[in-house]
């Protein structure tokens, strides 16, 4: 099986209408749309997907803008699509990530204790297996 990786448009993307557009940009990359599911997620499954990063300053306001409202979590599909979303999401901090990026196109620092970034993507061949296993453990 060819490489997957799990994306999420983020509360503050999903509510600014940026779903489509981070959409088109996987699409048009040539990168395969294999699951999709508009949900809220619960503390559990971000306690799960976010597990590394337990104990630093921005986890718990992290878990709490996760949990803010509906996203849409995605499992993309195509050679090399771990390395090539985090190439089209763009540096984690969105004052950094470079104009182009999707990060540096569609989101701000806003001043907060975390920063609200628009997407997610896995950041290996584990890291996805383990986060699609939470977000679609249908598939
Ligand atoms: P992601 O997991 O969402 O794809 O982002 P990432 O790998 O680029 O960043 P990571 O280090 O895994 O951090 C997860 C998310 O936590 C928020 N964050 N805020 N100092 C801060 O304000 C801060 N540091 C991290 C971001 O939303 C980041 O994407
Ligand atoms: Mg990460």
């Amino acid at each position: 099986m060819t490489e997957r990786s799990l994306v999420i448009i983020k509360p503050d993307g999903f509510a600014r209408g940026n779903t489509g557009e981070v959409l088109r940009r996987i699409e048009t990359k040539g990168y395969t749309l294999v699951a999709m599911k508009i949900l809220t997620a619960t503390r559990e499954m971000l306690a799960a997907h976010y597990a590394e990063h337990e104990g630093k300053p921005f986890y718990e306001p992290l878990v709490e803008f996760m949990s803010s409202g509906p996203v849409a979590a995605v499992v993309i599909e195509g050679d090399g699509c771990i390395k090539g979303f985090r190439s089209l999401a763009g540096a984690t901090n969105p004052t950094e990530a470079a104009p182009g990026s999707i990060r540096g196109d569609l989101a701000r620092d806003w001043g907060e204790k975390v920063q609200k970034n628009v997407v997610h993507g896995s950041d290996s061949p584990e890291s996805a297996a383990r986060e699609i296993g939470i977000w679609f453990p249908e598939l």
